[in-house]
């Protein structure tokens, strides 16, 4: 039988360059523990500096007696990004991509004595491993379990992609009937030996047995009847299969995989359908990471994860931008969630072509990987990605990861997450089965209401393709508080204003088949500086520590959950300096009263967003109390005599540049490109530039008004490292306008001498 070994802790650890192979415990390296990543504080503090290198672990492995015959494994859950394995100085493998699973066999490099495993993880820029760019962290490290397997030399495959030997499909037949089709995939079986495939229910009682010649491609079908289907959130039910190797009467090796019967489709017209029933998706995006632990998350932080986004009353997770923990899976599987499941070929297409074969290798591990997981019903091949150039490169490129995901897994629909931008006609659109966009209007570009002009446009001209909406989102920071609350402001109550547009329009418009919020949690990107908040992304619903529930989170709990809930918004923007406020409520209820100093105030009838006006603050402390038939909730605003001027947002000037100079500047004058030595010009890159006064300020205001809205230097600061001649390209805009752009900004750096 196999047994597991999770080599948890004493790791030896250093970000030190070493000469030579490790092969011996070195004695003054840091010890450190798994999961772990070394990135967990400077890739959530800002600065665009996490450390991003080749690092080293080290163990000395104990392996217990074990019967001859046996094969022994090395595991790994994932190891970002690139990843070199040695035993006893010998090279084992190596793998490309930070977030899937790997194996190798060690059985050979084995000795009786001492061995030392030594791992030499690289989180560097490498051009031929995705991602290549994005706001997120890429935190490096072993910050998922490696174990140790051991196995007879006759077991369930271990060396196909990560994958697990075993995979159960199946295909609704009739009234809860299906054909269910097994395949056990065997390493070095013998003539005489058998699978034997047993369904089981959730109960734990047999319901079906098939046995099969063992060999590379055991494969059986039975027909089942009477089945509880497995219906999303509202009754995630489990089958377990399991398969058993035996030799004579003997059990050699032993997998078990849970399988939910379930029949999805999407109708471009009407939307997602679940076993039959329309089932608008609704929810969020999630990140795998965590305040001051990166992504070395537990599994107890998985289940927290889970558990909120349930509260939250969400039925469907994109789990962006890469492959996720096993942990999550299981537990969306058990929790009834539908799931859009990913590799990150994001933002940009890497100019190698070996890039590619990374992709590939990327969605095959994301298939082979997971497909025993019921929740999963969309592969996404790809993100944002012609913010680098539409080329027909990048087109063949999609087409053929869009086909290898069809090929291997024929039961599932493709999609990709399109940028804004991108024109409703593209022929990109045309690629995977569903196809959904990012939209950030009112909160980057545009305005609120361009939300649903874009979707009943697109709707309307593309009769035939399913749209849904793969991000939507805007920052909320739990300190800033505002009464007239805009776009760009940053406060809790524009966040909560933008989503209660956007819940509203999204309900009225079931035939969105799925509509993903960008994002559940606040996340870490060491890049970014929003809203004077260094390292994060702070559109979440949530805080990165999951410890405050902003008022948006309470606006979808009122639409989506419902269990009865009132909530009183804006309690973080306690004093007030009016002698009157509006108090808002969110609840599910049809009807709100509020009370203010116990005293009934008012009634309202509505739904999910109540609001009451001219409450009226008296001196010091007034209490409010919203009550639905069974649900109440109290808060205390304090009457000040000034505005409390911390709750503002005050932008920092040197965020962005002098506005609207550069729109007087004659852009259709040809401009030589010149580069004097000792200058600053285009040929620089971003990060050099943005530590300018000067030229960041060039740069931000010259790119500002090609993109049409306001950037930062911050969001500039994703461009990192590369030559900004380079990257520009990658920007969306008409390539003439952003040459001329170019120009422009190389004349004005060629006047900048670099000290
Ligand atoms: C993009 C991108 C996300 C990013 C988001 C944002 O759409 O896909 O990864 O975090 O924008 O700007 O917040």
């Amino acid at each position: 039988m196999r047994q597991y070994l999770t080599l948890k802790d004493n790791w030896c650890f250093t970000k030190q360059e070493q000469n030579t192979v490790p092969t011996a415990v070195p004695g003054d390296w840091e010890i450190v523990s798994l999961p772990h990543t070394w990135n967990a504080l400077d890739g959530q503090d800002g600065g665009s500096d996490y450390y991003r290198g080749k690092c080293w672990y080290v163990k000395e492995l104990s392996i217990p007696e074990i019967p001859a015959d046996t094969c022994i494994y090395l595991e790994f859950q994932a190891a970002a990004s690139f990843c070199e394995v040695y035993v006893n100085g010998n090279k084992v493998t190596e793998h490309k991509g930070g977030y899937s699973r790997f194996r190798a066999e060690i059985t050979d490099l084995l000795t009786e004595n001492t061995n030392i495993l030594a791992v030499a993880v690289d989180n560097s820029h490498h051009d031929d491993i995705y991602p290549q760019v994005a706001d997120f962290t890429f935190y490096g490290g072993l910050y998922r379990d490696v174990n140790l397997i051991f196995v007879p030399k006759t077991h369930f495959s271990l060396d196909y992609f990560g994958a697990e030997g075993l995979t159960a499909e199946s295909e609704i037949t009739g009234e809860n009937k299906a054909l269910l089709k097994l395949y056990g995939y065997v390493s070095d079986a013998q003539e005489m030996d058998q699978v034997i495939f047993s369904v089981f229910n959730a109960e734990g009682t047999i319901v079906a047995e098939v046995c099969r010649p063992a060999c590379e491609d055991a494969s059986a079908e039975l027909q089942l009847a009477d089945l509880h289907l497995w219906n999303g959130v509202k009754d995630p039910y489990l089958y377990t299969v399991k398969a058993a190797l035996v030799r004579h009467n003997e059990l050699l090796d032993q997998v078990e995989v849970r399988h939910g019967f379930r029949e999805f489709h999407v109708d471009p017209e009407k939307g997602f359908f679940l076993n039959g029933e329309l089932m608008p998706l609704r929810g969020v995006s999630r990140h795998q990471d965590y305040l001051g632990m990166g992504n070395a998350l537990t599994l107890e932080q998985h289940k927290q994860d889970a558990q909120l986004i349930k509260e939250v009353g969400a039925n469907t997770i994109r789990l962006a931008h890469y492959q996720h923990s096993q942990d999550f899976y299981n537990l969306c599987d058990e929790m009834g969630f539908i799931l859009w499941a990913e590799i990150p070929f994001i933002s940009r297409m890497s100019e190698d072509p070996n890039g590619h074969q990374n992709c590939i290798q990327q969605m095959k591990e994301l298939i082979y990987q997971n497909f025993n997981h019921s929740s999963i019903c969309f592969w996404g091949i790809s993100n944002e990605i012609t913010i680098g150039a539409n080329t027909p490169e990048l087109v063949a490129n999609l087409k053929e990861l869009n086909s290898l995901a069809q090929t291997l897994d024929p039961s599932r629909l493709t999609v990709m997450a399109q940028l804004s931008s991108l024109p409703m006609d593209d022929e990109q659109n045309e690629i995977t089965d569903v196809v959904s966009y990012n939209h950030y209007f009112g909160w980057y570009v545009g305005t609120i209401e361009d939300n649903e002009k874009w979707l009943d446009e697109f709707h309307a001209s593309n009769p035939g393709r399913a749209i849904g909406i793969s991000e939507y989102g805007c920052e909320g920071i739990i300190t800033y508080h505002k009464d007239d609350a805009k776009a760009g402001d940053y406060s809790e109550e524009y966040q909560a204003l933008y989503h209660e547009h956007m819940a509203k329009v999204i309900e009225e418009r079931p035939w969105i088949w799925g509509t993903h919020i960008w994002n559940m949690f606040d996340f870490g990107c060491d890049a970014r500086k929003e809203g004077g908040v260094a390292g994060r992304n702070n559109k979440g619903l949530m805080t990165l520590d999951r410890q405050v529930k902003k008022d948006s989170f309470y606006l979808y709990k009122a639409y989506w959950n419902a269990e009865p809930m009132v909530h009183i918004c804006s309690k973080r923007y306690a004093k007030r300096h009016n002698d009157t406020i509006s108090v808002k409520v969110y609840s599910n209820a049809d009807e709100v009263s509020l009370f203010v100093n116990g005293e009934f105030f008012g009634k309202k009838e509505g739904h999910r967003v109540f609001v009451f006006e001219n409450v009226p603050l008296g001196n010091g402390y007034t209490t409010v109390t919203a009550k639905t038939d069974c649900c109440t909730d109290t808060t205390a605003f304090e009457k000040v005599s000034e505005p409390f001027m911390p709750y503002q947002f005050a932008e920092d000037a040197s965020e962005t540049g002098v506005t609207n100079w550069f729109d007087n500047v004659d852009l259709n004058k040809e401009r030589e490109l010149t580069f004097k030595p000792g200058y600053y010009s285009i040929e620089d890159t971003a990060k050099e530039l943005l530590e300018h006064k000067e030229a960041s300020d060039i740069l931000v205001n010259a790119l500002s008004s090609l993109l049409g809205y306001n950037l930062k230097k911050s969001m500039l600061a994703v461009m990192g490292g590369n030559r900004l001649c380079d990257t520009a390209s990658d920007l969306p805009a008409d390539p003439e306008d952003t040459r001329k752009a170019l120009a422009y900004i190389n004349e004005k750096l060629q006047e900048i001498p670099k000290q």
